[in-house]
Parts: C-alpha cells; structure tokens; sequence
C-alpha cells in the first residue's frame, strides 16, 4: 500500500510522515531531500542539474547519503533549499527522481511525502492526503525547528511557495482523490492518528 503525503514547505509532513510510517510498520520516502541533494551537488559541482539527477546514487535509509557521503544535515541548509526548488522547476532532473521514486515505491508498504506523490509519482496510491497549514503558523515551525527568524523564514518560504505552486512542471496541487487536512492548531499525534485511521478505513 502507498500512503502519498504532499503539500507546502512547513505543513508537518516530514514529522507526521516519519511518524506514520513508524506506526504503521511502513517504509519512509522523503522526496523533497532527493531534490535537495540534487541542489546541493549542483551548488557544489555545477553543471546542468540534469546530469546531477541522472548520475545520483542515493541511500535513503538512515539519513540521507548522496554519492557515497552523508549529507543528511548539509541538505537542509538555506541555500540547499533555495536551489532545491529551483533545480525541482527542470522538468528532466523531475523525470529522473520520479524515475527512482517509482523504482523504491513499487515494492512493499510506503509512506511518501513531497509535492507531487499523489499527482504524478503514484496516482494510484491507496491513500492521498494534502496536509496545509496557516503560512505563519508554517513559518514558526520551520523557524523553531532550523533556527531564525519567523519573519525572514515567511519571506523566503513565501518565495518558495510560489516558485513550487506557480511552476510548469508539476506543480503544487491537490490530486484528485485527496483528502485535505489542515494542521493549524494540530499536534502530530492527532494529525498521525487521522491519517491512520483513513489509512486503516482503505485497507483490503
Ligand atoms: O519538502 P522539502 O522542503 O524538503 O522539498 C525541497 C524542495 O523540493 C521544495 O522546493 C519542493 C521540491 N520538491 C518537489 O518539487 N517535489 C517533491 N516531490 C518534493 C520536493
């Protein structure tokens, strides 16, 4: 069974993803650091970020390791998210980790999060749910979570927004199917739980 989680940067999809898959005894995909790792050997190496996708070998069970080296921390500094979301607007570095995405989710029970599981990566997952959350509250978290500043991490996640949701290539978007959970005012546990249960309510 696939369990796609997508929506915006700060929405608690990492948190309540990871903690889902541990509740259900299913595996975890993080999407969103395969595109970091792409930005992040781009910003390192140059080079059009394409052949960076096609040439990447990742390990993505414990941390994340990219072409041999751990750079589970590395991928979330700013400037790796900043050029995340750009390299994820080339619609050929996209090819390349749906590519590999499909290759890790057509084997057993996952939980997969980014922002096009349920719109392109698996569209017939089992469960599609679409996790939003008020942007400051989106922004304090994120702020709470990599330090700084509220205000600076709103600007640049409202930049990043745009750049994900206004993008050619697929775009943000609610798949069709979806379930949309607002998580303002909502604590992991209880938005784990919902999503278990509508988990549980599709199981053969
Ligand atoms: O979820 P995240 O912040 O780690 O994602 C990093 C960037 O990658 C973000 O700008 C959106 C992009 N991304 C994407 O386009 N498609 C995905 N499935 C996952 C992430």
């Amino acid at each position: 069974m696939i369990v796609a989680i997508d929506g915006p940067a700060g929405a608690g999809k990492s948190t309540v993803a990871r903690a889902l898959a541990r509740a259900l005894g299913f595996r975890y995909l993080d999407s969103g650091a395969m595109y970091r790792a792409v930005g992040l050997m781009t910003l390192r190496h140059g080079g059009p970020a394409s052949e960076q996708a096609e040439r990447l070998s990742l390990e993505l069970d414990d941390g994340v390791v990219a072409n041999g080296e751990d750079v589970t921390d590395e991928i979330r500094d700013p400037e790796v998210s900043e050029a995340a979301s750009r390299v994820a607007t080339n619609p050929r570095v996209r090819a390349a980790l749906v590519q590999k995405q499909r290759e890790l989710l057509g084997d057993g029970d996952w939980v997969a999060e980014g922002r096009d599981i349920g719109t392109v990566v698996a569209p017939d997952a089992e469960v599609k749910v679409f996790l939003s959350a008020d942007p400051r509250e989106r922004a304090r978290r994120r702020a709470a979570e990599l330090g700084g500043d509220a205000e600076t991490v709103l600007r640049e996640q409202a930049l990043r927004d745009a750049q994900d949701e206004g993008r050619e290539h697929s775009p943000l978007a609610l798949a069709p199917g979806a379930v949309e959970l607002d998580t303002t005012g909502l604590g992991v546990d209880e938005v784990v739980d919902r999503i278990a249960a509508i988990v549980r309510a599709a199981a053969p």
